[in-house]
């Protein structure tokens, strides 16, 4: 029997959305009731690494996922794996006189890998990386030649805002308007050189699972808030064209003001679901009264606060002095290991933008 094997290993970062996504229009295809836009952190922190492989000796699929949710990633394989495959093409190893045509793909099994390093249970987005690193390792394994948005419209099948990571810099989910989702995909904004004084520090404030999936939040949002019809028709849209704009111009202020007012919305929708869910704790909100009293104390926003679907506090610096200044603050306010909920570590970021 032929013994070769081919590899293909890819690294993937987390982003973190700074204009929401909440609420989907379609659960199957996973398409949502508004436009988002995110960040992708540095590759060095918050990114998942995988291994994909395929040989003739293989006889199975098998997945060894290290701290990444096997479970997870074994529900959507097969998905990502069909759509793949249905855009493989052929792929040639001259050197090792190895031949895989289109369709011998059909018959391959295929074996991953995947780990985060970052612990999973800390309540950090993981999916999004996970997935997103799945489907470009498999796209490349299987030499697809999608473009990567077109990739994200599959990797978005996995979880939503996976489709954000398969960029760099600041990154859009566009909703798209057909049925079949097709359109639904994540573009570029900004590459990620173009804002990379920016300094992302997140405060790990509770590392306990949340309570409420996105999934279910989301869902139950939908059926019973009219706060998330608003948002999604009157406000984002016109957030997200400003957000551009400050983007593209570096437009700090703007930028701080656009994020936390996203974020602060997207968690008052939270409360408007019916039962109301609650994702920040105490210690989030005193998180939040500091960065905005000091904000206010300079005259011009220094750091910008985001939450997720968790307590924990993902915060934008204006630039490495204002970074120094907010460790600083985080430190005295809410010291590690002190009877405050903060955990006993503050994730600092050298630059997120590299
Ligand atoms: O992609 P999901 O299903 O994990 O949902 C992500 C939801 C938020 O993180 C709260 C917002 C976002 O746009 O990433």
């Amino acid at each position: 029997a032929e013994s070769w094997v081919i590899m293909v290993t890819a690294q993937t970062p987390t982003n973190i959305a700074v204009i929401k996504y909440w609420g989907k229009r379609d659960e199957k295809l996973i398409l949502p009731v508004n436009d988002s836009i995110s960040v992708t952190l540095d590759p060095v922190h918050l990114c998942t690494t995988t291994t994909v492989a395929v040989s003739p000796s293989f006889a199975l699929f098998r997945i060894g996922c290290g701290l990444m949710g096997r479970y997870q990633f074994s529900c959507v394989f097969p998905f990502f794996s069909r759509e793949i495959r249905a855009r493989a093409c052929d792929v040639e190893d001259k050197e090792r006189g190895i031949k895989i045509s289109k369709k011998d793909w059909e018959k391959l099994h295929v074996h991953i890998a995947s780990y985060n390093n970052f612990p999973t249970a800390a309540g950090l987005a993981s999916s999004a990386a996970g997935f997103a690193c799945l489907v470009f390792a498999l796209a490349k394994l299987m030499n697809a030649k999608e473009d990567n948005s077109e990739l994200s419209a599959i990797a978005r099948q996995g979880s939503g805002s996976a489709c954000r990571s398969l960029f760099g810099g600041f990154v859009k989910w566009k909703m798209g308007k057909v049925e079949d989702g097709s359109d639904s995909l994540a573009v570029q904004v900004v590459d990620e050189k173009h804002w990379d004084d920016l300094v992302i520090i997140i405060a790990v404030v509770s590392s306990r699972q949340k309570e409420t999936s996105s999934t279910t939040g989301m869902r139950e949002t939908v059926e019973t808030s009219l706060l998330l019809q608003h948002r999604a028709k009157e406000i984002v849209p016109k957030r997200i064209i400003q957000m551009e704009e400050a983007i593209k111009n570096r437009d700090f202020a703007s930028f701080a003001h656009l994020t936390c007012a996203d974020s602060n919305q997207f968690h008052a929708v939270c409360l408007d679901t019916c039962p109301p869910i609650f994702y920040m704790n105490d210690t989030s909100h005193r998180i939040i009264s500091c960065v905005e009293k000091w904000n206010r104390s300079v005259g011009t926003p220094q750091v910008a606060y985001t939450f997720d679907a968790g307590p924990n506090a993902v915060l934008i610096a204006h630039n490495r002095k204002a970074a120094a200044q907010l460790l600083q603050k985080l430190l005295f306010y809410f010291p590690p290991n002190s009877d405050t909920e903060l955990n006993s570590y503050v994730l600092g970021d050298k630059s997120i933008l590299k």
